[in-house]
């Protein structure tokens, strides 16, 4: 069964992370899926927006830690990962996304909004970017998209600490359009979404293309993957990884 469902209505194309006993960590498998979903609806005559939005109680815990392990065990290689075909599906993507995001944001389920046009987060949900707590690096751009919609300061803590942030704060910073109770999110999502399906979709591409610059974006994403690909073989993230697992704090503290 695919963890990821999409249904087209009304020109709004919804994909829903459906992995909710897992908080939607997102596997390779997922990741295929919504790189196919994006690609087509950037091609689809029919999809004039795209709306991010989860089952069951979080948005996404991020990456699958099992499939990191399993990358750092040497089972695949960094650069094979279906996350690249996704992140440059995103890159690319001149409609215009949107993001119903309630519960937990994590890793990829945060940086994933650095992409969409609208977003809307609960007041109560909690959004991090553990990125070094998995002695890993961060992904998706957000090296450049983070700082720059929040400040330096505020997004290497993010990055380095990786404590959650709320809703609220989300909103008060810039990273959320708007901030409301989490039975309504989905309903505030899917209304800006239809909001924007009403509107010119040539007029909405160019502003969004003029707005991004879909090269930038991309190579950055490669460049990024080069480190968080050799991060992810390295002793710290095994033990990181070895960590979540066995539902323990990692122990990278410096040997005597
Ligand atoms: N990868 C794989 N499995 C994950 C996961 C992930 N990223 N996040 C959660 N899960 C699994 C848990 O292992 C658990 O599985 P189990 O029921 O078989 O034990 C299940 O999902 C529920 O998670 P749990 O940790 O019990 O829920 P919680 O509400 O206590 O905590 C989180 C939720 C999101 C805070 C916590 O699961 C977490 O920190 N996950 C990892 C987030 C992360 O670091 N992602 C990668 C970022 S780069």
């Amino acid at each position: 069964m695919s963890h990821i469902k999409t249904e087209l209505n009304a020109g709004v194309l919804s994909i829903s992370f459906a992995r909710a006993d897992k908080k939607n960590a997102i596997t390779q498998a997922m990741y295929a899926d919504l790189a196919r979903a994006v690609t087509e609806a950037q091609d689809a005559a029919a999809v004039r927006v795209v709306l991010f939005r989860a089952e069951g109680d979080s948005f996404s815990a991020g990456n699958d830690i099992g499939d990191f392990a399993t990358i750092a065990m040497g089972g695949t290689r960094p650069t094979d990962m279906a996350v690249f075909n996704f992140l440059k599906s995103l890159a690319y993507l001149d409609k215009p996304a949107v993001a119903a995001v309630k519960g937990r944001a994590v890793g990829i389920g945060l940086t994933l909004l650095l992409h969409c046009d609208l977003v809307v987060t609960a007041e109560d949900a909690l959004l991090s970017t553990p990125f070094v707590n998995l002695a890993l690096a961060p992904e998706a751009a957000s090296t450049l998209l983070l700082p720059m919609a929040i400040g330096h300061q505020r997004a290497f803590e993010m990055f380095a600490l990786g404590d959650p942030i709320d809703g609220k704060t989300a909103h008060a910073w810039g990273l959320a359009n708007r901030c409301v109770p989490a039975a309504d999110v989905d309903a505030e999502g899917l209304r800006l979404a239809k909001a924007l399906a009403m509107r010119a979709p040539g007029s909405l591409a160019a502003t969004k293309r003029l707005m991004r610059d879909a090269e930038r974006l991309w190579a950055l994403m490669q460049a990024e993957g080069e480190v968080f690909g050799a991060q992810m073989l390295s002793p710290e993230a095994r033990e990181a990884f070895a960590a979540f697992f066995e539902k323990r704090p990692p122990n990278f503290a410096a040997a005597d």
